[in-house]
């Protein structure tokens, strides 16, 4: 595989004169991509039907004799004043019932029939003028769905759209009551039409209702990207479509949405995401402040990956500063490089940096990009320069593909959903939990799939997680049944039906032949109160009372004698949340018990495996041997003693590392 660099490049922001010896300086630093255009649209059409694409194609065609491959952006994430005047009521409206008006971006309502309508026409003429011009290798629909929250919309559209789905689902309003169980507190419906959207009740709305208006929202999400990626496959032949994802957003499934694309792609910010996206307390954040979290960034490349079937690239790298999060700091020296290498560890073909030049201007002038505003090479450009560099010297010794690990979580939008809507307990978020199982197999040293719950393939892993997942499918209980590695589930997972009951035979709810066991009832836990587990470690936030039937046995007890960890055939449940030592000593037994080879990292060093070859990763402040995890010889890249942001490649063969 080639493997390669790209940057976000506007145009538009720039005079036309410069464009030249900016696309000569991205050949020279070495990149292969531009993203051009998605916020372009005033530009673009400054009145209705006044198209000039004319400084565009001079743009494309700049970049294209510098050797450069444009991804074009459709614009519709910033639609133009005009046309917001022309149909006000395509502005979302948040769940206060206030209107979001126009004066940054994303307002528009994904339920908005006109302005669909709208996208697929500048879609459209987009995908004409250009979508045979040899510059351009890919595109990329809209920019970041959900930014700003901006999946769910309170607006006469989606209500309209809600009521119209519904029908569809339940056909009669009877079928819907029973269902959502509105015979509590007298909220049943005769019509299709008396149903409203779950904001601004009184108290809490029927999480039922609250999940299906979750469902409808995705569906929407999912209607408007297929939406512009049918009209640029059947204009723009053999270019890929591409969408960027971001960093923990729930808000709409990306598996869905991703079966659209040709290539997911995510925008990754470790330091923002580290302050403002993560659940570690004030000294982890301290400690890794200028490097970002050491599984974040990784754990969204893994279920990127998995969202369009391998294929995946970082669409926004951070090159240096950012301006959104409480606290921007600058990344260590190395970082950027080092982040580059960990995504094409885990399988990217391009890591595409965002912003090629800070703007003096508007919104994000504090943000940093590869040049300073005044055109000066910023730090990040010299790390760029290194990748570049490595990348033409090592990329032919890599593999095309990282190959399946041996461990996998299955991960589940909806389920995100539901605990959103029913926490029980305020810590109970999905995330939160993967997260904590994916990061104490990281430290492990264990290289995670991540695969979906609504397509599970559990073939050929030797250890497969499921936490708390809201509600079975027939096919992943039949993929559970066949699978012959080991499985860990729990907590919470099976413990609702899909119409977000309690099932008749109580959770788990797993045939008796799969798990014969029963959840009577839950406790959630204050964080200062958890139960201690003698063997080590507790159950945090949430915990689980367990009736062990025939076929079961207890393999853990919580201190006060319930059942903390039980055993059918190749199958453990977890009743609970588990803290991190806990966690790891789960994990650890499990793993041994799979034949994986574990190691105890640092906090701050990461493994990952890819193809015949494993990568390691400092993000920690000391130097860290890696003779000691049994590295041996020179490594294809750096050094045996990995220094803080430093990067290393061995070659590795047979199954451990
Ligand atoms: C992303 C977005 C970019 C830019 C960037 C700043 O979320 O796609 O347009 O705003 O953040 O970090």
């Amino acid at each position: 595989m080639n493997r390669t660099l790209g940057v976000c490049y506007y145009p538009e922001h720039w005079p036309e004169t410069q464009w030249a010896e900016d696309a000569a300086r991205m050949a020279a630093l070495g990149l292969t991509f531009v993203r051009i255009g998605e916020f372009a649209w005033s530009r673009l059409e400054p009145k209705r039907g006044a198209y000039d694409f004319d400084w565009l194609k001079r743009s494309i065609d700049t970049l294209h004799a510098a050797g450069l491959k444009v991804v074009l952006g459709t614009p519709t994430a910033t639609p133009p004043k005009w046309l917001v005047d022309e149909m006000p009521d395509m502005l979302p409206v948040g769940a206060d019932g206030l209107v979001r008006k126009f004066g940054s971006r994303r307002h528009y309502d994904f339920s908005h029939d006109g302005f669909l309508e709208e996208c697929k026409r500048i879609t459209l003429a987009l995908a004409k003028a250009f979508g045979a011009h040899p510059g351009v290798a890919a595109w990329q629909t809209d920019n970041e769905y959900d930014c700003h929250n901006t999946t769910l919309s309170y607006s006469p559209a989606a209500r309209e759209g809600f009521q119209a789905w519904l029908q569809q689902k339940y056909q009669s309003p009877e079928a819907l009551n029973r269902a959502w169980g509105n015979v509590f507190w007298s909220m049943e419906v005769s019509d299709f039409g008396e149903i409203e959207l779950p904001n601004l009740t009184v108290t809490e709305a029927n999480p039922a209702h609250m999940m299906d208006f979750r469902r409808y929202a995705s569906d929407r999400v999912v209607r408007f990207n297929r939406a512009q990626s049918d009209i640029i496959r059947a204009h723009s032949p053999s270019r890929d479509v591409i969408h960027n994802f971001m960093g923990r957003t729930l808000a709409f499934d990306h598996f869905a949405v991703g079966a659209d694309l040709d290539i997911s792609s995510w925008d990754s910010y470790p330091l923002g995401f580290l302050e403002d996206r993560s659940d570690q307390n004030d000294e982890w954040k301290q400690k890794f402040a200028r490097t970002g979290d050491p599984d974040f960034q990784a754990f969204h490349h893994d279920l990127y990956r998995a969202t369009s079937k391998g294929r995946w690239w970082v669409m926004e790298q951070q090159p240096g500063p950012v301006n959104w999060a409480p606290h921007n700091p600058a990344p260590r020296d190395g970082m950027v490089r080092l982040w580059s290498w960990e995504a094409f560890a885990h399988g990217a073909e391009t890591v595409s940096y965002f912003r090629w030049r800070q703007a003096p201007f508007a919104q994000e002038q504090m943000h940093a990009g590869l040049l300073r505003p005044d055109s000066i090479e910023a730090e990040g450009f010299f790390e760029a320069a290194q990748v570049a560099a490595e990348l033409r010297r090592l990329d032919a010794d890599l593999d095309a593909y990282p190959g399946k690990a041996d461990v996998a979580i299955v991960f589940d939008y909806p389920s995100a959903w539901a605990w959103e809507i029913q926490p029980q307990g305020r810590e109970f978020d999905y995330f939160r939990l993967v997260f904590d199982f994916y990061l104490s197999l990281r430290r492990l040293g264990l290289s995670v799939d991540i695969i979906p719950a609504s397509a599970p393939q559990l073939d050929g892993y030797r250890l497969v997680v499921i936490p708390g997942l809201f509600s079975w499918s027939a096919d992943l209980i039949a993929a559970i049944r066949a699978h012959q590695g080991h499985l860990l589930i729990g907590p919470r997972s099976g413990s609702k039906t899909s119409d977000f009951a309690i099932p008749e035979s109580l959770p788990p709810a797993l045939p008796a032949d799969v798990l014969n066991i029963r959840v009577t009832r839950i406790e959630t836990l204050r964080a200062d109160t958890p139960v201690q587990v003698s063997e080590g470690g507790a159950l945090q936030f949430w915990r689980e009372f367990i009736e062990i039937g025939s076929s079961a046995e207890t393999i853990l007890c919580a201190d006060d004698g319930v059942s903390a960890l039980v055993k059918q055939g190749n199958l453990h449940y977890l009743g609970g949340w588990p803290d991190q030592a806990l966690m790891h000593g789960i994990l650890l037994k499990l793993a041994n018990a799979a034949c994986l080879l574990t190691k105890d990292l640092d906090d701050g060093v990461r493994l990952r495996r890819h193809g015949n070859h494993v990568f390691a990763f400092n993000y920690g402040a000391t130097s860290f041997d890696l003779a000691t995890l049994g590295w041996t010889g020179t490594p294809l890249l750096g050094e045996l003693v990995l220094e803080p942001s430093g990067v290393a490649i061995t070659a590795v063969s047979g199954a451990g590392y």
